[in-house]
């Protein structure tokens, strides 16, 4: 049989569950590039408008579907629509959820190895080229991105087998202040480096020259992103949310923190890339973002005080694998939901079975840089296609149809009851967010959608 429902204990731990779950690599490893090449401030603006406009919605849409039901991403549409077709939207999320789970992971794993070497003081006295060697040399081993991939799904399944309240809950209560503490400590040593201001600079002078749609297209994709929208998680976290909770305060509250996170890095990373004196390229984005430059540039960038430089690698890695693990641990539990509820199977058992399923898929997204780098698909690696699979079809597709369902098959009579607590809360601009998840949204959705495709 399956378990008791649990709730989120308090509206702290809420917010810092579903934040965590926001907050992760996409943070670290896009954002700040993006912004640096697409105009600074005025790119943080068209981002800004697109959490407005899109990601607060969609979040929204995502809270009233499971709150409401009180289910998992599936069960939410069994009971919210009954005998019709919308359970398949929900069985698209735990697909794309599913798939994004077997790669992230591989890359999030990485990120312990990488923590060890700056640990060891691997990094010391390397240059430019030793880090490419030495990132193509891990991960096309055999055993070691293995090994790193399989810590990482232990300790995310460690968590996820304590419950909501004992696991999710307590563990994001612990690390999302211990990943705010890190990254200001890394903000205040990369803006005091010499010569900071330039990359301040960088990050932040609007240049509205360089806005374009394809740049407006970009911002929506990395909001869809960052805010983890599309995968069912925000509608499995919140059937976990109590009655009393104000979503609206919630997803601002939420909305609010990834941006800060987001552009806390930015303060992390350029100030340091210009005080090493390095020019970033359009193609220093992802991994080999965070596996080979920026190992790289905090080495020259500290060069004068190597204890420093020692100190700022291992603290920037250690925040890399909080926010990886936050994450992780959100997308386990949208498919732990699924099977433990839709198949009536124990907590315990349905997440072990979650583990080993996506840790035998993963086992090929992680060789694919090694012994299967020949295996291609549409030419495509294994890892490649699982990234574009989820990224590009399935979150967008199971985003836009969330918010149809949200904006034009439940009764706004719902919307409003859930928005307002059943009248105790005042929601202001009502019709207007009404609007928002009924047009906008599954419009600009659509538009990405078919970006991903080439078609604009
Ligand atoms: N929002 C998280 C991040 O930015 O890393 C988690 C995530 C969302 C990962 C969507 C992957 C993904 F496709």
């Amino acid at each position: 049989m399956a378990d008791e429902r649990e709730n989120f204990g308090s509206k702290l731990g809420t917010v810092l569950a579903a934040a965590g779950s926001a907050v992760g690599l996409g943070n670290i490893w896009r954002f700040p590039i993006e912004t640096g090449q697409h105009g600074g401030a005025a790119y943080i603006i068209i981002y800004v408008l697109c959490i407005i406009m899109l990601g607060i919605p969609i979040m929204l849409a995502e809270f009233i579907i499971g709150r409401r039901s009180h289910s998992n991403a599936v069960g939410a549409y069994h009971k919210l629509a009954p005998g019709t077709q919308w359970k398949w939207v929900g069985r698209l999320s735990v697909l794309a959820v599913f798939i994004v789970t077997c790669y992230y992971v591989v890359v999030a794993g990485w990120t312990f190895e990488y923590m060890v070497l700056a640990m060891s003081n691997a990094f010391e006295g390397k240059h430019a080229n030793d880090y490419v060697e030495m990132f193509s040399t891990f991960s096309s081993n055999p055993w070691q991105p293995l090994v790193c991939m399989v810590a990482l799904f232990l300790i995310t399944h460690v968590i996820v087998v304590h419950g909501v309240n004992k696991g999710i809950e307590r563990f994001s209560k612990m690390m999302m202040p211990m990943l705010f503490i890190i990254a200001i400590i890394l903000v205040v040593c990369s803006v005091n480096l010499d010569g900071a201001s330039k990359g301040i600079d960088f990050l932040l002078r609007p240049d509205f020259s360089k806005i374009t749609g394809s740049t407006i297209l970009n911002a929506m994709g990395q909001a869809f992103y960052s805010l983890s929208l599309g995968m069912g998680i925000l509608c499995t976290y919140a059937s976990y949310f109590r009655k009393d909770l104000n979503m609206v305060k919630t997803t601002l509250n939420v909305c609010a923190i990834d941006t800060l996170v987001a552009i806390m890095s930015g303060f992390i990373i350029f100030p340091a890339v210009f005080h090493a004196g390095y020019e970033l390229q359009p193609s220093d984005i992802g991994p080999s973002l965070i596996f080979i430059t920026l190992p790289n540039i905090f080495q020259s960038a500290f060069q004068g005080v190597p204890a420093l430089g020692y100190i700022f690698s291992v603290m920037f890695y250690l925040l890399l694998i909080v926010a990886a693990i936050t994450s992780t641990i959100s997308m386990h539990e949208v498919m732990d939901a699924y099977v433990c509820e839709e198949f009536k199977i124990r907590r315990k058992k349905a997440t072990a079975l979650v583990t080993a399923c996506c840790m035998f898929f993963g086992v090929f997204c992680c060789l694919s840089f090694g012994p299967l780098a020949d295996v291609k698909i549409c030419h495509m690696t294994i890892f490649g296609i699982f990234d574009f699979v989820s990224s590009n079809i399935l979150l967008p597709l199971s985003g836009m149809l969330a918010s149809i369902f949200v904006g034009w098959y439940l009764k706004k009579k719902v919307i409003e009851e859930e928005l307002t607590n059943d009248g105790v809360l005042r929601v202001p601009m009502l019709n207007v967010l009404a609007f928002l998840l009924k047009y906008i949204a599954p419009a600009a959705i659509g538009v990405i959608f078919l970006k991903n495709f080439g078609i604009f």
